[in-house]
């Protein structure tokens, strides 16, 4: 598995410290306000997981299933909900956290189903973000990493649902994707 990975971006030690300084500021911002933490399966699910014991906070955690990859290389742009949350959001705060924000067109589309569902607030934490792959207008509010227009996989981002577990993300070699 190490070996279809051209280079490491950020490595265990890097994520580790950059969640601790997004935990810092999580923290302070959602203190008093006992929102729903919501994950975005299955990309978030190591990010979550990792954050939310740095958080010194009231929580719920709840888990939404959305998928447009479908394990290629590019977003078929469509976004499908393929499991609902447990909780109802209405009046409430909720932040999504996600693994990366690229197109845009999975947050844009949670967002508006949060909206419309009657969130109080919706904010976003991703841990990485990358904004020259955008093609609608959405922003996370908290980014772990700012990164190229490469093709990343693990710590959540897979290929082909690989690549999960790998401790860190890095950047796989073209050679693994070029002929399929
Ligand atoms: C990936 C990633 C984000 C989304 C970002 O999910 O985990 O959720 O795409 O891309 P976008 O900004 O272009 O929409 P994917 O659809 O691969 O599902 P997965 O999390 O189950 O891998
Ligand atoms: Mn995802
Ligand atoms: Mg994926």
């Amino acid at each position: 598995m190490n070996n279809d990975i051209e280079r490491v971006l950020y490595s265990e030690e890097m994520l580790g410290k950059r969640m601790d300084e997004l935990a810092k500021d999580l923290t302070e911002d959602y203190k008093d306000k006992r929102p729903i933490i919501i994950s975005v399966l299955s990309g978030a699910v190591l990010f979550t997981v990792d954050m939310i014991e740095r958080l010194d906070i009231m929580a719920q955690i709840d888990f939404i299933d959305v998928s447009s990859y479908f394990g290629g290389l590019g977003s078929t742009g469509k976004v499908k909900l393929i499991h609902d949350l447990k909780t109802d959001v209405k009046d409430r705060h909720v932040l999504i956290m996600e693994d990366i924000v690229d197109t845009g067109h999975t947050l844009k589309y949670l967002m508006d189903l949060l909206a419309d569902r009657g969130a109080k607030s919706i904010k976003v934490c991703s841990l990485l973000n990358k904004p020259e792959g955008r093609e609608v207008d959405v922003d996370p509010d908290y980014v772990g990493f700012t990164v190229p227009k490469e093709f990343l996989v693990g710590y959540g981002l897979d290929y082909k649902g690989f690549y999960r577990n790998l401790p860190y993300v890095g950047i796989l070699k073209p050679s693994v994707y070029q002929n399929d």
